[in-house]
């Protein structure tokens, strides 16, 4: 199987975050739920993976790292935590399901900054044009998830810092191959996924929480701290993890963001870069296709999208996917991007590397590509 779907998961972990969620499930109990050596393991997992989380992407205090279920997960926390309904937000043309949901559930008055793809100055002059003081807040994309596109997303921060508005990034795509700054970007919440580049597994995901936030939760429940109070507590990472932990999870995610850092978030972005380049070149010689990519290496991440003339891309993904090639076709849980970027009619197929994927999967891939479009 070749898998070129990591922009949904990575398939392929590192060695160690597999050992690692065994030896959790062996040795490690609940997070503040006992004074025994099981609970101080689970404790010390836990509280290690919240550290090397916040070093990654620059949190000052590891207590404003959350551990969250997913990007969803995240993402909702922060936006339930800045917007009230009937909110006016200004969101980019690029984002997901996990943000217009909770947007359009809450009520608000959505304005999408539009751009062409891969034209970063035009998606900050749209931004530009609609934020204003009176927006309870502005929430981008870094990488969409869709055609790899890199997001002025420093700018966009940069724009809001000005005019006094919350910004939240959702990092979905980017952390593990990108620099993600907490402290630089001044955001009021970054929310990613665990079981993609940090190539932790599924059922994890970070709030990233800038500092002195208020915060509104989710869930209440048990958090092992002030057990005596029926109130949340009032500080973090308690009040936004009710519950227990996914120990095993963060066992794993702790070994994701170790590789990460090991590997260098360069060497990652850059690897998968040529690989985009290499499948570029590749489809571009097929009668055909369409290719939704950039012209500058620097506005796109290890992910693209193409379509085929005359044929519909799920029928194309599914092909593919019996001759052993994993890829992602149709919508993408992203409406708006591909409204943005024209391509809502017929969806694309995408594909989406890691770290693990090979130039002579590319080769095969295009290979298999042609004989069905031939
Ligand atoms: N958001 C994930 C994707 O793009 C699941 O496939």
């Amino acid at each position: 199987m070749i898998y070129f779907d990591a922009a949904a998961t990575t398939l392929q972990k590192p060695k160690a975050v597999r050992l690692a969620v065994t030896r959790a499930m062996e040795r490690c109990a609940s997070v503040g739920r006992g004074g025994h050596a099981p609970a101080a393991a689970a404790a010390e997992t836990v509280f290690a993976c919240r550290q090397a989380a916040g070093e990654l992407f620059h949190v000052a205090d590891p207590e404003n790292v959350v551990f969250t279920l997913n990007a969803t997960h995240a993402l909702n926390l922060a936006i339930k935590s800045v917007v009230r309904p009937g909110d006016r937000v200004v969101i980019s043309g690029y984002e997901h399901n996990a943000v217009t949901r909770p947007l359009q559930a809450l009520g608000c008055e959505i304005q999408v900054a539009r751009a062409p793809l891969f034209q970063p100055e035009a998606m900050l002059a749209a931004f530009d044009a609609l934020v204003t003081p009176q927006v309870a807040c502005v929430i981008s994309t870094h990488v969409s998830n869709v055609f790899g596109y890199v997001l002025p997303v420093e700018k966009i921060a940069a724009l809001c810092r000005e005019r006094g508005v919350p910004f939240i990034l959702d990092a979905s795509q980017s952390a593990g191959a990108l620099p993600v700054h907490m402290d630089e970007l001044g955001a009021a919440f970054i929310g990613m996924p665990g079981h993609k580049g940090l190539y932790g597994p599924q059922g994890t995901g970070l709030l990233l929480c800038g500092e002195g936030r208020e915060t509104r939760t989710l869930l209440e429940g048990g958090t092992g701290s002030l057990s005596a109070r029926q109130e949340m507590p009032d500080f973090l990472p308690d009040r936004l993890e009710a519950g227990t932990h996914n120990v095993c999870g963060i066992a794993g995610l702790l070994e994701g963001i170790r590789f990460v850092r090991k590997t260098g978030e360069e060497t990652i972005l850059r690897h998968e870069q040529e690989l985009v380049c290499l499948t570029t070149l590749g489809l571009s010689k097929l009668p055909g296709v369409t290719l939704y990519t950039a012209r500058a290496l620097r506005d796109q991440a290890g992910v693209l999208s193409f379509t085929v003339q005359d044929r519909d891309c799920e029928e194309l993904g599914a092909a593919l996917g019996e001759r052993g090639i994993a890829v992602r076709a149709g919508l993408h849980c992203a409406p708006v991007a591909h409204r943005t970027a024209g391509t809502l009619e017929t969806g694309t197929v995408r594909v989406g590397f890691s770290h693990f994927n090979t130039e002579g999967e590319v080769r095969r891939f295009i290979r298999t590509v042609a004989e069905l479009t031939a």
